[in-house]
């Protein structure tokens, strides 16, 4: 494949609960993403004002624009929720000017959360996911923010309804809205369908963005993405884990750079690796950042020469001294175990 499009056209990071949070956004910033989303933020526990939830919308100097991800299905209470991040969260948190965006969640399949009436539950409620856009446009556009809404394909593979869903989003005031070419009943598997997306592209207006996600695992596949859809933008989830620095790999190939695929080196990988420990259990405490890194680390050491062995060991390890003594222990193996 060659190297077009030529077009800048953004490329960000997904959200992902339990993982894009401020210190692996920063490292996806600094990999080369034009934007980032937080995890997913209860409006619930926000109106709430459960003590721990804020930070999850919080953000830091050095990021890239961020938008904060909500999550909910009462209209006001959604509104409430976005105002409070807007009013309280984003004026003291460490950037202090309102976040990229406020996104609200009507693609999340997690049993826990669609039972609950949220997520993408909602794809089966247009006229309620309305509601709530309008309920929320009203609050973000008093503050100059854009409304983001990432949906899913649909519901199940008799119910895909993204265009007209999103038709009616956009109608309500969504300024953007993410497909993830998937209804909820496939999850993950199987492929991402780039067509669907490329419906909702030509079912809006072309002032309302249409982004693109689902499989993007290199510059080839967003490209590919770009051409089949004509999006405006792509984002990247599960392949940036272990690979923050795809953003930048991404970005290269799409502006027609020189399209020789630069693959982070072992050092790279385990420096992220430490630094993400080192930065949890800073932030968490010992026992919670010990815990937190486990799965995290081993998305980042994942193909390293030795690394089903390291992943073996961190998760039986409960000091932050035993977790970097496996990790700098992997750094100085040569050539032992298998490449996985
Ligand atoms: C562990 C994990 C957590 C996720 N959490 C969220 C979330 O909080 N909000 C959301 O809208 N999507 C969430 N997603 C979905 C991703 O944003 C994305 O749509 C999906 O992974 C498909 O993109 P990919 O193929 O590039 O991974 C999550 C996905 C994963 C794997």
């Amino acid at each position: 494949m060659t190297c077009e499009p030529k077009k800048e056209i953004p490329v960000g990071l997904a959200p992902m609960a339990g993982f894009t949070d401020m210190i692996f956004r920063l490292m996806c910033a600094e990999g080369g993403a034009d934007f980032c989303v937080t995890e997913m933020v209860s409006a619930a526990a926000l109106c709430y004002r459960d003590g721990k939830t804020p930070a999850l919308a919080e953000r830091r100097r050095g990021e890239a624009p961020c938008a904060v991800q909500i999550f909910g299905h009462d209209p006001a209470q959604m509104a409430e929720a976005a105002e409070i991040v807007l009013d309280e969260i984003c004026p003291s948190d460490g950037v202090g000017t309102p976040p990229a965006a406020i996104e609200i969640n009507m693609g999340c399949p997690v049993k826990k959360i669609v039972k609950g009436g949220d997520g993408s539950a909602l794809m089966r409620e247009p006229v309620l996911a309305s509601k709530i856009v309008r309920a929320v446009s009203d609050a973000t556009a008093a503050r100059g923010v854009p409304l983001w809404v990432k949906i899913r394909a649909g519901w199940d593979k008799n119910s895909v309804n993204a265009p007209e869903f999103a038709a009616a989003l956009a109608d309500a005031g969504a300024t953007r809205i993410t497909v993830h070419g998937r209804t909820r009943d496939q999850m993950y598997a199987p492929s991402s369908d780039n067509g669907v997306i490329r419906r909702v592209r030509e079912a809006l207006d072309p002032s309302v963005e249409v982004f693109g996600n689902g499989d993007v695992t290199s510059g080839e596949d967003a490209a590919r993405m770009i051409k089949e859809t004509g999006c405006d933008g792509v984002l990247v989830g599960r392949a940036a884990l272990g690979d923050p620095w795809i953003f930048g790999e991404i970005k290269d190939f799409l502006s027609g750079g020189d399209c020789e695929v630069r693959r982070p080196t072992k050092e790279d990988r385990i420096g992220a690796a430490l630094r993400l420990l080192h930065e949890l259990c800073e932030e968490k405490g010992e026992g919670v950042g010990v815990r937190e890194s486990r799965a995290r680390v081993g998305h980042l050491i994942r193909g390293i020469r030795g690394s089903a062995a390291a992943r073996w060991a961190v998760n039986r390890a409960v000091t932050e001294e035993e977790f970097e003594k496996i990790l700098t222990d992997l750094l100085d193996q040569t050539g032992k175990g298998r490449e996985e």
